[in-house]
């Protein structure tokens, strides 16, 4: 096979030519002395025929090798055929079968998600989940690309920390050595560190939270984007997180058309999430979640619950701030002119999704700080780097984590996270 490989992405540039195409067979058919084959190699899909007459008898007879996941290589000239999905097909001269594939699981009939979930290794061919993951793939350079036009520097934060930052309860706790030590629940204590270095900084990795939530917003394993910026304050935060969100929508419904009609998104509920969102304190979101038919009391947390009846009350994401502060982490900085509510915020997508957004101000004052270590039971010795933030220069800084996989659930409109990340990790699943 002399001819270059080439992806099928690009097989237009080829019109009339012979190419070298190397994948895997997504459908297979005879026809009398015809033989048909269907070819996805990532990056797109080609039909391709062969003619008993047009190809030496062992090249024929390759094809009985053929099955559904067998990988081939093949070379043929690209014919322009008005009839086929990307309008070419492949008038096939050689064909060799690279590896055979056993009796295939995942057929083209109906499966249970449990099911495909076992076979995620495999699930990850299909159509549906090639769209889901590059519409992620997207979102997360969206991300990156705002912040580093915002001048944000990427720098990263440790996966292996000797401190809780949201909380002890969601802790994933190890061995090191002779000590204890944790997965990151949140880059953000090191993110502070590093903004007093840099200014504006920004993390993105995984994240992990051992929640016993088995819900369908609910990983144990997930990626977050996390800005911090020194001297940025409450409105400032919001407008950072606005201005992100509204990039990534924007630039997905500019380059993932195709993948959004797979998924059947409904494309114009994207369209209209521009700035600026609306915003809302805690106070006027319990009101409304209230008005909508919901039992909450000022002072409890929003469940999810009162997430979707809130998201049904707008079309665009929804910044809502000042939450009480006996509900949130302890670092967030209380309001000054009332100390009972945190300068926080959080944004709750539309359509019911949920929070997708957490952050806020950080307490700056080093007796005001280590007072709510003390309350909130944590290690003060373990604090103490964290601390040094607020003795050396201390300042007013603010930051939040945007959640990767509600936010694609959310622009792909899959109702469950599971199918966001290539393998998830949910309270009954480690495998594969
Ligand atoms: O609201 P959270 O807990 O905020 C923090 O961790 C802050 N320290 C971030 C910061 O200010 N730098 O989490 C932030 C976001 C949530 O809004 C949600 O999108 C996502 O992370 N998230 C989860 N996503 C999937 N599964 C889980 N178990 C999640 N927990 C949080
Ligand atoms: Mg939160």
């Amino acid at each position: 096979m002399s001819v270059q490989p080439i992806r099928i992405r690009d097989i237009a540039a080829h019109a009339g030519a012979d190419v070298h195409i190397r994948g895997w067979v997504v459908h297979h058919r005879s026809s009398g002395k015809i033989r048909f084959l269907e070819l996805r190699d990532g990056s797109g899909y080609v039909q391709c025929v062969m003619g008993k007459n047009d190809v030496a008898p062992d090249v024929f007879a390759a094809f009985d090798d053929v099955s559904l996941e067998a990988s081939v290589e093949v070379v043929g000239t690209v014919r322009s055929d008005p009839r086929s999905p990307g309008g070419f097909e492949l008038g096939l001269k050689h064909l060799r079968v690279v590896g055979r594939s056993a009796e295939y699981p995942i057929s083209p009939k109906e499966h249970g998600v449990g099911f495909l979930m076992d076979e995620r290794h495999l699930w990850l061919r299909s159509r549906r989940q090639h769209a889901m993951l590059r519409v992620r793939a997207e979102v997360m350079r969206g991300i990156r690309e705002y912040l580093d036009g915002q001048d944000y520097l990427p720098v990263d934060a440790p996966i292996l920390t000797p401190n809780a930052c949201e909380g002890t309860t969601t802790l994933f706790e190890l061995g090191y050595f002779e000590r204890k030590a944790y997965l990151s629940q949140s880059g953000q204590l090191y993110n502070e560190a590093t903004a007093m270095a840099f200014g504006k900084v920004y993390c993105f990795g995984p994240t992990f939270r051992a929640e016993k939530s088995k819900t369908r917003r609910h990983l144990m394993e997930f990626w977050m984007v996390e800005p911090e910026a020194a001297f940025l304050d409450l409105d400032g935060d919001m407008a950072l997180a606005e201005g992100m969100v509204e990039h990534v929508v924007q630039r997905v419904l500019a380059r993932c058309r195709d993948d959004l009609a797979t998924l059947e998104r409904d494309v114009t509920k994207l369209e209209s999430i521009r700035a600026p969102f609306p915003r809302i304190s805690y106070d006027e979101a319990v009101e409304i979640i209230r008005k909508a038919g919901g039992t909450i009391e000022w002072g409890e947390d929003f469940g999810g619950d009162e997430e979707t009846l809130l998201s049904q009350a707008f079309d665009k994401p929804v910044l809502v701030h000042r939450y009480p502060a006996q509900v949130k982490a302890f670092y967030m900085k209380r309001d000054p002119e009332r100390p009972e509510v945190a300068l926080c915020v959080d944004m709750i997508a539309p359509e019911g999704y949920g929070e997708i957004v957490g952050g806020g101000c950080r307490e700056e004052s080093l007796e005001a700080l280590e007072t709510r270590i003390r309350e909130h039971g944590l290690p003060l010795e373990t604090f103490k780097w964290f601390l040094d933030l607020r003795r050396y220069g201390s300042v007013p800084h603010a930051g939040f984590g945007l959640g990767v996989e509600r936010t694609v659930a959310w622009i792909t409109g899959i109702p469950h996270v599971r199918e966001t990340i290539p393998f998830p990790r949910l309270l009954d699943r480690m495998y594969p």
